[in-house]
């Protein structure tokens, strides 16, 4: 039997999860696990890069593994495991930041938007060496596939680029892992419904503009029926302006359709209805993930079993393959270790 292609992939619980992250990542990992060996982390290295409060740190980790579950994450296929559970991956972003000229971090578009308004002394040394941690994550597990948002495709051609360069230096030790973005239509980037040229996000403060997973549905309905549309009042999907485009886009990542679907359902119909649609749409597959979700949160002890239980699984892989790079970078090993 052929053995199943590697799949990683992870979200920072940097903040309540939203729709963007849920139809560019959580719902692609879903539909497709049962065609990999997955690994979806929960980043929460990664979301020290900027200041938080650890208490809600804390929440947001256990939120956003109960939401992994919610979503459909099936433990028959998908290991779901914290990230600073398994501390090979701080390692292994220590041997990768040493590795990593600051040229092509300086590159990074996703550092100069976070960093901008900030002054540069402040600005934490671990926003700007972030995407070494995120290689070592992906390269940890000899992935082959990570389906992400189209936000992370530079960071992914960064990972391409150490792996090749390590095994380069070094010999062959890494997979040089595919980017998986946007293979199933629409939804690999969902814009703000408030401002629709800009990408919803949990940072940025835009709150009316970010639908959370777990908004209640009274609100969630309220944030869409008050999104940006474009001038004009009647829907054209080829030539829909920016606003438009995003509920579309939307309502077809959400129901699964294609662009003719959308043209046949809304072209010539008033941007009202075409709100009401992606609303109910979204209402009738957020209802059930939000009930599971909140009855998984009810019971901490289990879901923290769960996340222990996901690290055992992912230790092992990830030690194997840091000991390799350790070898090859010419550190010694304990004595029986
Ligand atoms: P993060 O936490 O910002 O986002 C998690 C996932 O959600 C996707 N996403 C979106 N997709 C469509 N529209 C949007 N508006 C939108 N906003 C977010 C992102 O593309 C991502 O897939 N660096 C990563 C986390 C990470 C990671 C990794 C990912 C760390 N290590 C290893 C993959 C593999 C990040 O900050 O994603």
């Amino acid at each position: 039997m052929p053995s199943l292609p590697v799949v990683f992939s992870g979200i920072q619980p940097s903040g309540a999860p939203h729709l963007g992250n849920y139809l560019g990542a959580i719902r692609p990992w879903v539909v497709e696990q049962a065609e990999s060996r997955n690994y979806f982390c929960i980043v929460d290295l990664h979301a020290l890069t900027v200041e938080r409060d650890p208490a809600q740190l804390a929440d947001q980790t256990r939120e956003l593994a109960a939401v992994y579950w919610a979503c459909g994450i099936d433990p028959a296929h998908s290991t779901v495991f914290v990230q600073s559970h398994v501390a090979a991956h701080a390692e292994l972003g220590w041997l990768l930041t040493c590795l990593t000229p600051m040229g092509w971090l300086e590159r990074m578009t996703q550092f100069k938007e976070k960093a901008r308004g900030e002054q540069a002394e402040r600005v934490g040394a671990g926003l700007f060496t972030y995407p070494a941690l995120m290689a070592a994550d992906i390269l940890l597990y000899r992935t082959e596939l990570v389906p992400v948002g189209e936000d992370q495709r530079q960071h992914l051609e960064l990972a391409r680029d150490l792996a090749q360069r390590f095994n380069h230096r070094y010999g062959e030790t890494f997979v040089v892992p595919q980017p998986r973005i946007g293979h199933l239509g629409a939804g690999s980037r969902v814009m703000g419904l408030d401002d629709p040229t800009t990408k919803m996000s949990k940072t940025g403060g835009q709150e009316a503009g970010c639908i959370l997973l777990l908004d209640p549905p009274d609100l969630i309905r309220r944030k869409v029926l008050r999104a940006q549309t474009d001038s004009g009042r009647e829907v054209a999907v080829e030539v829909a302006g920016p606003g438009v485009a995003n509920l579309v886009d939307i309502w077809r990542a959400v129901t699964g359709a294609s662009r003719e679907d959308a043209g046949r359902c809304f072209d010539g119909r008033g941007y009202g209805e075409l709100k009401r649609r992606v609303a109910d749409a979204l209402l009738e597959v957020l209802a059930p993930i939000q009930d599971r979700a909140l009855a998984l949160l009810r019971d901490r002890a289990e879901l923290d079993r769960r996340l222990a239980d996901g690290a055992a699984v992912a230790q092992p892989v990830a030690a194997g393959t840091l000991a390799r790079a350790r070898r090859r970078l010419g550190l010694l090993s304990l004595p029986g270790g």
